[in-house]
């Protein structure tokens, strides 16, 4: 937890200061956003850099707690990465020629944050503090298909077959090593038996405690009344389902704490969620205005941003949150601490592109796919499914999502390129259907301006618990730091919120202490 890292090491200042106001969360713990002490922000002026969910947590609960906020964003729109796109947008690369959006009405593309986990208490939060409806996004569907050509050439294989078989094939192992007496030393006699029991059941094992496939798999002929002939699948070895690198991951996808069921998404876009606060904080957002110089002054803080034709502008405040992700901070002229700048220069920032299609719903009509995504040992691998507009004519088909180190090859190329090799990809999936696939849209994050990057390193693995992020979360004087790339809750909108908690908790402090 963010939060809990005061106790940790080495805490002074502002960090002490939020543990004596009660302010640091208890690790483990969520409890909603941090209660301003008092009257913490009266007279007292904050301004928050970006517009992304990170600087809108802060905006909104600053000024809930009565601060004066100024937001500074540089597009014309909140959200940051969380980014949907309609019919008529216009998508920008900083080496690519402008894409239009060419979708019907009541289609749309999270280019972006696209799904979000049942646990991720504080997206909910916020969802239900402004009635944002969420509905089911299925992240995981056995009649979604995997295709790798080290597997039956190719063919495609639907998810409960490899599921099934893989299972079944590992447990009916287990239960020959079992009775062999090769695990007679780990287990008693009578769990033996026990497990033996479990694996029948688990793997659908049969006679001998052979799998030879089941009903999970599907029927090759299907029953319709009773004396006429049906037929359940084949099932395929073991050892021709390990065969593919990826697929030992794939399976176990939706299994991960964070992609696992249910998994939901706003009715009509993701972009429900940022507007929902922008839409509340209406006159605190200034769009279009890029900031340029960051400085410290002798009563807080002053903001220097240039905006089109030249203009420029300059905000004083006592505070700051600065919620850009470091991947643009770097290029803002700033007089941080030593520390602080190195964390801002060094933070690495992962590239990640998608390639989104309207077209009929082929998926739905010919494969029952509702929803879900389909794995292929492709450099786009997959084909993501909408969760919404079931059985209508067309819908949005998401046919390449990549990541670090095939995203930044991919997108080298041109949009052209970009677009042939998703269809290519997706007509693996669904053979002679690539045709179909019409008005496509490509988003490359490492070239997006104002992103210029997916997330940073993303994994709580990853140890981020140096001196300089720790310089980084005690913030620099009268300024207080928040985004995704601050917590170990990864690429999520999650992690933006509770670093926003955070950071909100410093300025609290700063203004309790001041
Ligand atoms: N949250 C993003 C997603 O679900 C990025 C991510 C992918 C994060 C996989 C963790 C694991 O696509």
């Amino acid at each position: 937890m963010v939060l809990g890292f005061a106790r940790i090491a080495g805490i002074s200042g502002a960090m002490a200061a939020m543990q004596g106001l009660g302010l640091v969360a208890e690790a483990g713990v969520y409890t909603g956003p941090p209660k301003p002490p008092g009257s913490a922000g009266r007279g007292k002026k904050v301004v928050v850099l970006g517009a992304g969910i990170a600087g809108l947590v802060s905006a909104w609960e600053l000024r809930k707690a009565g601060f004066d906020v100024t937001v500074l964003e540089a597009r014309h729109r909140p959200g940051g990465r969380v980014w949907t796109v309609r019919g008529g947008d216009v998508m920008t690369h900083d080496h690519l020629p402008a894409q239009r959006v060419g979708f019907d009405a009541g289609h749309f593309f999270n280019a972006g944050a696209a799904r979000i986990p049942a646990c991720h208490h504080g997206v909910h939060d916020y969802c239900r503090e402004f009635g944002v409806p969420l509905e089911v996004q299925v992240n995981v569907n056995a009649d979604a298909r995997y295709v790798s050509a080290n597997v039956r050439n190719g063919l495609p294989l639907e998810d409960r077959q490899v599921r099934h078989d893989v299972r079944g094939g590992v447990s009916e192992l287990l239960a020959k090593a079992i009775n062999k007496g090769a695990l007679d030393e780990e287990l008693t006699a009578l769990d033996r038996e026990r497990l033996l029991d479990f694996l029948t059941q688990y793997g659908a094992l049969g006679e001998g405690y052979a799998y030879t496939g089941s009903d999970r798999l599907g029927y090759e002929v299907e029953p319709t009344v009773h004396g006429a002939p049906f037929s359940i699948r084949k099932p395929i070895p073991l050892t021709e389902l390990i065969q593919d690198p990826n697929w030992a991951f794939q399976l176990t996808f939706g299994d991960q704490l964070y992609q696992q069921t249910a998994m939901l998404h706003p009715v009509g876009g993701m972009d429900a969620i940022p507007y929902a606060f922008a839409g509340r904080l209406k006159s605190e957002i200034k769009y279009g205005v890029q900031v340029t110089h960051m400085k410290r002054t002798e009563t807080g803080v002053r903001v220097l941003y240039s905006q089109k034709d030249g203009l420029a502008g300059t905000v004083d405040a006592d505070y700051a949150v600065c919620a850009l992700p470091f991947s643009v901070l770097k290029s803002v002229k700033c007089d941080f601490s030593a520390p602080v700048q190195a964390a801002v220069n060094n933070m690495v920032f992962d590239a990640s592109c998608k390639v989104a299609w309207q077209a009929p719903r082929f998926w739905e009509t010919e494969d029952r796919i509702y929803g879900g995504i389909s794995n292929v040992d492709s450099r786009c691998n997959m084909a993501w499914y909408p969760s919404y507009g079931f059985d209508m004519k067309e819908g949005v088909l998401v046919g390449c999502y990549n990541f670090t180190g095939q995203a930044e090859p991919f997108a080298a190329q041109s949009l052209k390129a970009q677009f042939e090799e998703s269809r290519a990809s997706v007509d693996r999936i669904h053979p002679g259907k690539g045709r179909l696939l019409a008005r496509p849209v490509a988003v490359n994050w490492a070239h997006v301006p104002h992103s210029m990057g997916a997330w940073a390193t993303e994994s709580p693995d990853t140890d981020h618990n140096t001196p300089e992020i720790r310089a980084v979360l005690e913030g620099d004087g009268p300024i207080a730091f928040a985004g995704q790339h601050l917590s170990p809750l990864g690429a999520w909108m999650e992690a933006a919120i509770r670093s926003a908690h955070h950071a909100i908790a410093g300025i609290y402090a700063r203004a309790s202490t001041a």
